[in-house]
């Protein structure tokens, strides 16, 4: 009996073979290291460039996050009764359940078009945590945009600045663990604490015009006790990197990546008309070389950057999505939130006219998917991927 035990714990722990450790992707031989150095397995250093590998999120155990001051401020009230009963809890799941078949056919659409497609490990995000300063549950891995950014051959973890969204890096980590066994650069910005000092405890959450003018003279909920901000309220055009100071990127944030990313890039900061800034991508998108599309409603304050280097500046028609669809997490300017597989093909909301005819006005194929029911957990097309791999190599478009 004893025998038997100490075989299958030898078994059992037996180190794994080389030959596994080449399969999962945790070993490189010096022959694969020189094949990444001359084709890396991470760079991108726009949207436009053509993409060959993407991280696609995952709706599943997507929770509602809790409800706390950071969350509120950026909701209306419209939808507090449904943060209230809900959150720390499961999005409701018939609705999930489209919103996962939804997404598997944007997958096998980006598959179709010769794309790889990535997937992060499904999580259980309903299970507390706490660190010593807060207890959380999580939220979801739906939007690889916001966690992760790829500034050339490097991947940066971003901090996020939500207590719900303080452990979402770990359901890429296996991806980002391969991609660094393969060569590429890994950098996790510091972790915030997530103290009380990271939010304006003070801020006027249920009186949206009080939060508005606040918003529009330059204060935030969260405060710059610490760096902290989501990688989708940074753009990137080559050497040229844009960021806006929003509700969950506050100014210390930009300053950590300024310092990290100088002077290789030049990080400038645009600041916009909008009274609930959350990520810039549904206000100002680059899609091209000398091309950004823009949110009318929020329009840029400083825009002489692109003017002066003559790109094209176009304003997106407004979005035509019905009221009645919930929007849980974001308004409907989804539409303009959309993934380039290069700068003649757009991936674009299947229900959208008048923005497939915008796109279609500039010489841009549109292939067009529904994903609205995955809309509802806060993203479109661009949020809910991350491009890995772009062909394509750093230039300066200014
Ligand atoms: N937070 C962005 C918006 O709601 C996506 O427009």
């Amino acid at each position: 009996m004893l025998q038997t035990i100490c075989k299958k714990t030898v078994k059992l722990c037996r180190s794994p073979t080389a030959v596994e450790l080449f399969k999962r992707g945790l070993l490189t031989t010096s022959v694969q290291k020189q094949a990444n150095k001359d084709s890396p397995v991470v760079s991108s250093y726009n949207g436009w460039d053509p993409l060959e590998e993407v991280i696609v999120g995952r709706p599943e155990n997507a929770c509602v996050p809790y409800f706390g001051v950071e969350v509120k401020a950026i909701t209306s009230q419209d939808r507090w009764e449904f943060f209230h009963q809900r959150g720390g809890t499961s999005f409701p799941r018939e609705h999930l359940a489209k919103a996962i078949e939804q997404i598997e056919e944007f997958c096998n659409v980006l598959r179709g078009e010769g794309v790889t497609v990535r997937r992060p490990d499904v999580v259980d995000w309903s299970k507390e945590y706490e660190t010593p300063d807060f207890k959380s549950r999580g939220m979801y891995g739906a939007m690889p945009r916001d966690v992760l950014l790829v500034v050339g051959d490097e991947i940066i973890e971003a901090p996020m600045s939500w207590r719900s969204r303080f452990f979402e890096y770990r359901t890429y980590r296996k991806l980002v663990q391969e991609y660094f066994n393969k060569g590429a650069k890994w950098t996790a910005a510091p972790k915030p604490l997530m103290t009380d000092a990271l939010y304006d405890q003070e801020f006027p959450v249920d009186d949206f015009e009080k939060r508005r003018d606040l918003v529009l003279s330059g204060k935030f909920v969260t405060t710059d006790a610490e760096p902290a901000f989501e990688a989708a309220d940074f753009a990137r055009a080559g050497k040229d990197i844009f960021a806006q100071r929003s509700q969950v990127t506050n100014q210390a944030g930009i300053d950590w990546m300024k310092r990290h990313l100088e002077p290789e890039y030049r990080v400038h900061q645009l600041y916009f008309k909008d009274a609930n800034p959350v990520h810039i991508d549904a206000t100002f998108n680059l899609i091209g070389p000398g091309l950004a599309i823009s949110n009318p409603d929020r329009p840029c304050l400083n825009l002489d950057i692109f003017k002066k280097a003559g790109w094209k500046i176009v304003e997106c028609p407004h979005p035509t999505l019905s009221d009645s669809h919930p929007m849980w997490l974001s308004s409907k300017w989804l539409s303009m939130n959309v993934l380039m597989l290069d700068e003649n093909r757009v991936v674009c909301d299947a229900n959208e006219l008048p923005t497939i005819k915008m796109f279609e006005s500039l010489g841009i194929k549109t292939i067009k998917v529904d994903i609205r029911f995955a809309y509802s957990l806060g993203g479109g097309f661009h949020c809910w991927t991350c491009d890995v791999r772009r062909k394509g190599t750093l230039q300066s478009y200014f």
